[in-house]
């Protein structure tokens, strides 16, 4: 059971621009299509009216929209009213779910602490944007990382991480073996 969090974003911390990307990266969305396929994707309502009318739902995956909005539709999406019951309505469907942003959710979801894994592209530019990603401190540890050059298909280098919890530096003991620190 894993909540996810997949984001592309530049060295200074922009995610977005004006409602949607600040770059075109095919490679990158291609990332975020294979790996999402197959599990929920719980996403803002600003976010999910960002993706093209013609991308939406998300295809192959159960799509969850969060807005206060009560009388708010999203054909072929499930609609909901805060992020603890986009979970549960996800974990219904996949124990194994996404958050697929925007800058609000993102926020909420590390603030509430319940992220287990983030699938972070590392965009190799500094771009003017207006939604950024949130800090994310020391806790988290690169566990694979693969970089993918500028090209004439992409306007920047990027770099795929896949970053999980650092082990918490805790002192407990354990009743069948020696103190650990
Ligand atoms: N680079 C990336 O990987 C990436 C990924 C995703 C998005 N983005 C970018 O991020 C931007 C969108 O992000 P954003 O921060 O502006 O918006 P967002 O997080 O996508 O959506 C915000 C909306 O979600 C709803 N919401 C948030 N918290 C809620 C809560 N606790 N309860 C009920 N509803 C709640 C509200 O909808 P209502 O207003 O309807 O109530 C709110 O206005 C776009 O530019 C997009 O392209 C970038």
């Amino acid at each position: 059971m894993s909540v996810q969090v997949i984001v592309a974003m530049a060295e200074n911390g922009v995610i977005g621009r004006d409602g949607g990307l600040p770059w075109h990266l095919p490679d990158d969305m291609q990332h975020f299509q294979r790996t999402t396929m197959g599990h929920p994707v719980i996403s803002g309502r600003k976010n999910y009216q960002s993706i093209p009318e013609r991308f939406r739902p998300l295809k192959g995956r159960s799509n969850v929209v969060i807005t206060h909005d009560r009388d708010y539709r999203a054909e072929g999406a499930l609609v909901v009213h805060s992020l603890e019951q986009a979970i549960t309505e996800a974990r219904r469907v996949n124990e194994d779910l996404f958050i697929i942003g925007g800058g609000q959710i993102y926020a909420e979801a590390f603030l509430q602490d319940i992220v287990d894994r983030i699938f972070l592209t590392v965009v190799h530019a500094e771009v003017d944007g207006d939604v950024y990603f949130p800090e994310l401190g020391d806790a988290w540890q690169v566990v694979e990382e693969q970089f993918h050059p500028a090209d004439v298909r992409h306007e920047h280098a990027f770099t795929f991480k896949t970053l999980e919890r650092a082990p918490r530096d805790r002192t407990f003991s354990d009743p069948n073996g020696p103190t650990t620190k």
